[in-house]
């Protein structure tokens, strides 16, 4: 006779109660039944959910669980839904979310092998199949991370390594600096901070009209760095820019980092997902010659935050990173059958992280998620074209991804200043959701198309609406003179 689970190890009764309320919500987004993003005031969104109550605690079972989950899910901002245009982050496609689900419920945080042998050999397989498409699976190798900023410091990391080994005990040398372009994404700069190079001694390389590093100007710069007696560290490129979705030279740059003796790492952690598609793969063309890319599962490939890979194209400048040891974790005379991916993470205690992508790849195949990525990369075109269309508005490239900025232009007055107004107009309607940038020195709506049940029909909705609200606006100006 099988003892009986005791009802906080037992997940049946939880699962029953949450998965219609799940399912519910699934239906709900495809329908758009309601707000894509409801924006309340914190405190009134904590009064609603009843949080201090539930701090107090010790009543929920599995039918109030339900009921709460209900209200979260109200409130909670719809990735599923076709009017979500905001941010660079997946709408989750079965079965990966089945992976965070086994992640909770088994905690194997497999940073030693031991914690998780199933959780490891899935990272390997889901690193080797991402260097696959670098042409790097024999020499090269990798490690998944909680996030693409986290792996842009662990490039940037074992860059540093690369450059000056010493400096991982003697501290940073003083000559070395980091080139990279303004539109590199805000964790470059951070990870210099952190590795304390300081803002300063990170070099803003130039950049076209466009915000895409030149060749001209880094070879300039690198032979500048060199006349100054300085040491470039390394040198980051963008494929895309988290901005604009556009890519830099990577081919030129390559070249350049490859003749001046630079590592060179590509922030690909929203493009790289294009490597998976034979139309889209050139607009990466030279991505193999870097030292490294990181690469977010967690934004083109279907899977939850967070879940991102750093790749070099050899294995062991990785562990060189870090060169440090947890006898408590890891003795280097007790070593298992399997690796101890501590040695090349920032992070000491890991989630399955591979399991997201493996499931995935499982499901739908690499020819399913390249699929996926040449659908919004196709409907990012289609807005553009609709944009384009209508001379109220103003679009200032045709987009590389699935990125489009656009600015409402149709009236007088700081134009600036009607583009947040009208994002934040369209996400208190909660009729739309969109992204702003900064670009040019202007303000621009951003949208970025990652569900592929977005259709022309939204795009045209969304035009209309925001021509609609811009009008609104300016009649409100002319009656009352405040705008
Ligand atoms: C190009 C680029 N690099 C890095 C990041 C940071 O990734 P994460 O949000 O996973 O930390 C982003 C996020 O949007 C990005 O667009």
């Amino acid at each position: 006779m099988p003892r009986p689970l005791p009802p906080d190890q037992d997940p049946a009764p939880w699962l029953h109660a949450a998965l219609p309320v799940l399912e519910g919500h699934a239906r709900s987004c495809r329908d758009e039944a309601g707000p894509v993003v409801r924006l309340d005031a914190v405190e009134e969104v904590a009064a609603s959910l009843g949080l201090d109550g539930l701090l107090l605690g010790g009543e929920m079972g599995p039918a109030e669980c339900a009921s709460f989950l209900r209200s979260w899910l109200g409130r909670c901002t719809r990735l599923h839904d076709p009017r979500y245009l905001g941010h660079q982050v997946a709408v989750p496609r079965w079965p990966a979310p089945l992976a965070d689900l086994v992640h909770a419920v088994t905690n194997n945080g497999m940073a030693v092998y031991e914690m998780g042998p199933p959780a490891v050999a899935a990272e390997l397989a889901v690193l080797r199949w991402m260097l696959s498409f670098l042409g790097w699976e024999e020499e090269g190798g990798g490690v998944l991370t909680h996030g693409g900023s986290l792996a842009n410091l662990t490039a940037l990391l074992a860059a540093r390594a690369h450059a000056a080994p010493e400096a991982w005990t003697e501290g940073l040398p003083g000559d070395l600096v980091l080139l990279a372009p303004e539109s590199c994404h805000y964790s470059v700069a951070r990870a210099a901070g952190i590795l304390g190079l300081g803002q300063r001694r990170l070099r803003r390389l130039p950049c076209d009209a466009l915000g895409r590093l030149t060749p001209e100007g880094l070879e300039g710069d690198l032979h500048r760095a060199r006349e100054e007696g300085l040491r470039p560290m390394a040198v980051v490129a963008n494929a895309c820019a988290t901005a604009t979705g556009l890519h830099d030279p990577l081919e030129e740059t390559a070249a350049l980092c490859r003749e001046a003796g630079v590592w060179f790492h590509v922030d690909a952690a929203h493009g790289a997902s294009a490597l998976l598609s034979p139309r889209l793969r050139e607009r990466l063309r030279g991505i193999e010659a870097a030292d490294s890319l990181v690469w977010d599962a967690h934004k083109m490939l279907g899977v939850s935050t967070l879940c991102a890979a750093v790749l070099v194209r050899r294995d062991e400048d990785l562990p060189r990173a870090f060169q440090q040891q947890a006898d408590y974790l890891r003795e280097e005379q007790d070593r298992g059958p399997g690796p101890d991916l501590i040695l090349r993470a920032v992070e000491c205690t890991k989630a399955a992280l591979g399991l997201k992508v493996l499931l995935n790849l499982a499901a739908h195949g690499t020819a399913g998620l390249a699929e996926t990525v040449e659908i919004l990369y196709g409907l990012a075109r289609d807005l553009h074209r609709r944009i384009q269309a209508r001379p109220a508005f103003e679009t200032p490239f045709e987009p590389e991804s699935n990125i489009v900025l656009f600015r409402w232009t149709g009236g007088p007055g700081d134009l600036d200043r009607m583009q947040r107004r009208l994002r934040r107009a369209l996400m208190e309607e909660g009729g739309f959701y969109l992204s702003g940038a900064s670009f040019q020195g202007r303000r621009w709506l951003r949208a970025t198309v990652m569900n592929p049940a977005t259709t022309g029909e939204h795009f045209e909705r969304l035009l209309d609406r925001v021509e609609a609200l811009a009008s609104a606006m300016l009649d409100e100006t002319r009656r009352t003179g405040i705008g």
